[in-house]
């Protein structure tokens, strides 16, 4: 999380080269298989199959968060953008395909400019040219990121006020000290008057999180298991798909669900030139997903240099979009 370190002046357009990626991959999965509680970062659940599987999650009956959150920009878009001055542009933190994004956008002519940042940086061409054709006022300027990392924004956004983007509760797979980073350097890259509109996942019931993360259908199951499917083939590795088990749970008292890949039986398994052991039932832990309260996430804004100045959410009381305004 480093916002601010610089790049060298001259970079690429795309910030990272095949190979660069690759070799940050299998340094961040032999890293984290290394340590006492084996675990991989979340972010490298999306490659083109994780995505897929991603969206599929996104439709379960179970999966409350994506239909709760659309809802909630579908009936307050107007609301929601009104602070922006006009002209504005709204940066994406890890845009996707912008469906959400398109949901303000259409509501809110004085945003200009749209800044999707997104480590796939053919996702982004591809939707930047759908966009552009949908709504031709709109300038799209995608940046090929990953937005955890340092990244600059494009020079025709500097002078202009702007908005950051970061729905999905995507802020729940980040540990809330590294929450709080990330917002504290958002409000720093964003400049001043910036505004924030984030979606957060609230705590709520056990039953129905423990079911959001472990779907009667087993698609979760197979975006995790996935994960090791991809190492498998991207990092020249051996793992045994059918000799891991996915396994979801909502940890009350630190407020997250926690996703492992449970090993079934003792094994010893190759990745990138290193060997693994494995005790029967030990874990990879692949994902966190934080959930909040109202009043501790404006409470975690608060203390990264925003102010929370509004905040809508469902009628089941879910899902929150928060509002904020930089300090
Ligand atoms: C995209 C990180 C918000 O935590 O709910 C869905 C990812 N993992 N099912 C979430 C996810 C398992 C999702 N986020």
């Amino acid at each position: 999380m480093n916002l601010h370190a610089r790049r060298p002046a001259l970079r690429p357009a795309v910030p990272f080269a095949q190979t660069d990626s690759r070799a940050a991959f299998a340094a961040d999965v032999v890293a984290g298989l290394s340590e006492a509680r084996k675990r991989v970062p979340a972010k490298y659940f999306y490659d083109r199959r994780g995505s897929e599987l991603f969206a599929a999650i996104t439709t379960l009956p179970e999966y409350y968060p994506t239909r709760a959150e659309t809802a909630i920009l579908s009936a307050h878009a107007a609301e929601i953008t009104a602070a922006l001055p006009a002209p504005s542009a709204l940066v994406e933190f890890g845009a996707g395909e912008a469906v959400k994004a398109r949901i303000l956008l259409a509501a809110a002519p004085h945003i200009e400019a749209y800044v999707p940042v997104d480590i796939s940086a053919e996702f982004l061409a591809e939707e930047a040219t759908r966009l552009t054709r949908d709504l031709p006022r709109l300038r799209v300027l995608p940046v090929a990121a990953d937005f955890t990392g340092a990244f600059d924004l494009p020079g025709e956004v500097a002078s202009w006020p702007k908005a950051g983007f970061f729905p999905g509760s995507t802020i729940g797979n980040f540990e809330p000290a590294e929450a709080a980073a990330f917002l504290y350097e958002a409000a720093h890259l964003l400049g001043p008057g910036a505004r924030m509109i984030v979606g957060v996942d609230l705590v709520k019931d056990a039953t129905i999180l423990n079911a959001a993360y472990d779907d009667a259908a087993g698609v979760t199951a197979a975006f995790n298991l996935n994960l090791l499917r991809r190492i498998n083939d991207e990092l020249d590795a051996d793992f045994d798909l059918e000799a891991f088990e996915h396994c979801a749970f909502y940890n009350v008292p630190v407020h997250r669900i926690e996703m492992h890949l449970v090993a079934r039986s003792s094994q010893r398994v190759r990745v990138a030139g290193r060997v693994f052991d494995f005790r029967r039932g030990e874990t990879i832990h692949t994902e966190s997903s934080y959930k909040y309260t109202i009043g501790s996430f404006a409470a975690l804004a608060a203390g990264s240099g925003w102010t929370p100045s509004a905040l809508w959410t469902d009628p089941d009381g879910y899902f929150s979009v928060h509002l904020l305004s930089r300090s």
